[in-house]
């Protein structure tokens, strides 16, 4: 792997990609700083050999074409500035002849961070010409954007080229690969999958490229009730995706055929409509009539789900069981949480991905306990798709 640990970049200006699109309150306020202090490692090990570091990054999805002050970076130059404990030159222009003139500026030890690179609309179209202009401003590349590592855009991918000889993985990127690698060439069994949210649509390719992989898939959450449906049962008002019932049973098939053992919910505690403070009833089965929800797994079901997963070896969670967001129906997002604590704490290598169920695990208190957790939503899903990630290949090319 082309790593940063083995190059003194003392002396040199380095252009790291990294991911800070954070979620963040009405206020701009940062609500959950993950992806900024796991690149913390990246960004100080650059200052200690004494290079200069220039950041790249997105943040939402800017429509406009150029500057639109409610997705400026400039609040997490601010807060990247408070926890590296030095300034950090932020750009605010997107005008080059100014960026240019603040890199050139640029001394060893010292931070710039560039505007949101979106604002620039050629970025999503991986745009040469843009990746040309940012590939000026610095000397080597390094990408640590995993969480943006399918996309393939002018600072993730396209930029790469300019830098056949200097071109690196930041140490985020390298612990994500290294870790996802090991979950998907040669997991310890047996291995379980644990697959929940509210849409089966989202989720097929991930579950067809694990099918021959696990020993064990749980599907748990929305997307449950669209396999219980599918094998006939009553959900009453529960999310489902009509047009996947076929999915569902094909998906069933495909698992009976690969040896997996398939669990899926068998009791349910439901609502009498989507909110926390809504009317609460168990159901021992599946079989919930037309005026109630189904909200969260039930007691049988957290502890069937349990067993496998404390029997297993490997564990990989994308995705809630409950909609764990309302306190009354995230007890089961937060037993499978307990219950692949424990399991690590065994000896199974844990894997957590996806925003949901990366909040549901900090929430539940048991984020410490887990081998890793993914910075990556989307880009996450794709490699567990089996796909190529862009700014992965970029880099290995
Ligand atoms: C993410 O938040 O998943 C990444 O930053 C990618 O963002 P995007 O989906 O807007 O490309």
């Amino acid at each position: 792997m082309k790593g940063i640990n083995d190059v003194n970049f003392a002396g040199k200006k380095v252009l790291v990609r990294v991911d800070f699109n954070v979620p963040v309150d009405e206020n701009k306020k940062i609500t959950d700083d993950t992806r900024i202090m796991e690149a913390l490692p990246t960004i100080n090990k650059l200052l200690k050999d004494g290079a200069a570091v220039i950041l790249m990054a997105h943040f939402g999805r800017p429509k406009k074409g150029g500057f639109e002050p409610e997705l400026s970076l400039k609040p997490v130059a601010e807060y990247l500035s408070g926890v590296l404990k030095k300034e950090v030159v932020f750009t605010q222009s997107i005008d080059f002849a100014d960026i240019q003139a603040l890199a050139d500026k640029l001394q060893g030890g010292q931070v710039m961070m560039l505007e949101n690179i979106r604002f620039y609309p050629e970025e999503t179209k991986g745009d040469i010409e843009l990746a040309k202009k940012l590939a000026a401003l610095g000397d080597c590349y390094v990408n640590d954007a995993f969480g943006a590592a399918h996309r393939e855009h002018s600072s993730t991918a396209t930029i790469a080229q300019f830098f056949p000889n200097n071109k690196y993985f930041g140490l985020l990127m390298e612990h994500e690969i290294v870790n996802l690698k090991k979950l998907m060439t040669a997991p310890e069994k047996p291995f379980t999958a644990i697959i929940g949210g509210s849409k089966i649509s989202s989720k097929i390719d991930v579950i067809k490229n694990l099918l021959p992989l696990v020993d064990n898939l749980i599907i748990g959450g929305g997307m449950s009730y669209t396999f219980a449906k599918a094998n006939g049962k009553r959900i009453g008002r529960s999310i489902c995706e009509d047009d996947k019932l076929q999915v569902a049973l094909d998906l069933q098939e495909e698992a009976k055929k690969e040896n997996v053992n398939l669990y899926l919910p068998v009791d349910i505690l439901a609502g009498d409509g989507f909110s926390n403070d809504c009317n609460i009833k168990y159901f021992p089965e599946i079989d919930i009539p037309n005026e109630w929800e189904g909200m969260d797994a039930g007691e049988k079901t957290r502890q069937m789900f349990g067993e496998v997963i404390l029997k297993s070896k490997t564990i990989l969670w994308n995705g809630p069981v409950g909609v764990f967001e309302f306190e009354n129906f995230a007890g089961g997002t937060n037993s499978i949480a307990k219950y692949i604590a424990q399991a690590t704490d065994q000896g199974a290598f844990a894997a957590v991905g996806g925003g949901d169920s990366v909040s549901a695990i900090k929430k539940s208190g048991f984020a410490d306990k887990i081998s890793y957790i993914s910075t990556g939503g989307g880009a996450m899903l794709e490699y567990l798709e089996g796909k190529t990630l862009p700014g992965i290949k970029a880099i290995l090319d």
